[in-house]
């Protein structure tokens, strides 16, 4: 596998953190820290309503804004939810798709993380499809399972065309803000399986360029060994993408892979 056929990319999911005033702050801090970056991609996924303060802050920057979360209907009563097209014409690129508290805490299934991949997959939107097994699913070996099923399903009746837009997000559900990073090689091996998988449905090519990401407790510390990896193209960064210093540290950690 050619690792130089994937550009490194650094996503930073915010959660339920930072109001829009607070993201001005922190983007403000950021900007002038990862400017000088150009081999690496940088998103920050924000909350709703942060997404037109942060696209007005980074316009012209190299940082690019996501949003965490999309409904699968273009339009309708769906009380509460927010569709592609407006993502879109507010100026987002990319959005996080089935990270795993949205299954934990929201219902989220296989099923539904399809749909709504596919929608912003439609719209042409980066989409961060995120897959990961628990602490019950690796300690029962099931974690090859667990996780190729994820991502089949996730990707069910998206078009080869489309995978240009797909970033899959390995997550360990038991890694996720418990400061417990998988290991090197427990990633490394999960991210190669998702890599298999791909290739299995769309063929090499496609596989060789899609770009699958590493996330769970990836920090300052860590970051270079992981992403040094050959089939980790980056981060999905919950924690420390809220520390302006320590995300440098990841991007830039990415910027010299
Ligand atoms: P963490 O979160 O880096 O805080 O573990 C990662 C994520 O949930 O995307």
């Amino acid at each position: 596998m050619n690792k130089s056929l994937r550009k490194p990319l650094v996503v930073g999911n915010w959660k339920m953190n930072k109001t829009p005033h607070e993201c001005v702050e922190l983007l403000d801090e950021l900007i002038p820290m990862v400017s000088e970056v150009d081999r690496a991609d940088i998103v920050v996924c924000v909350p709703f309503v942060d997404l037109c303060s942060a696209v007005e802050k980074t316009r012209g920057t190299n940082i690019r804004v996501g949003a965490q979360n999309v409904h699968s209907a273009p339009k309708g009563s769906f009380t509460g939810e927010i569709s592609a097209e407006m993502l879109l014409e507010i100026g987002a690129t990319s959005v996080i798709v089935g990270h795993s508290e949205r299954r934990t805490y929201f219902g989220e299934t296989d099923e539904t993380v399809n749909l709504r991949a596919r929608a912003a997959l439609d719209a042409g939107l980066q989409t961060i499809i995120c897959v990961g097994e628990t602490l019950t699913d690796r300690d029962a070996g099931i974690t090859e399972e667990v996780v190729g099923l994820q991502t089949k399903i996730a990707l069910q009746n998206v078009s080869a065309e489309q995978m240009a837009n797909v970033v899959i997000a390995y997550e360990p559900v038991w890694a996720i803000g418990t400061g417990r990073n998988a290991s090197t090689a427990q990633a490394q091996e999960v991210c190669a399986q998702i890599r298999s998988i791909i290739g299995k449905i769309y063929g090499d090519f496609i596989a060789d360029r899609t770009h699958i990401l590493y996330g769970g407790s990836m920090n300052a510390a860590n970051c270079a060994d992981l992403l040094n990896e050959a089939d980790i193209d980056g981060g999905l960064i919950g924690g420390a993408s809220l520390k302006p210093v320590d995300f440098t540290v990841i991007v830039k950690a990415a910027n010299n892979n």
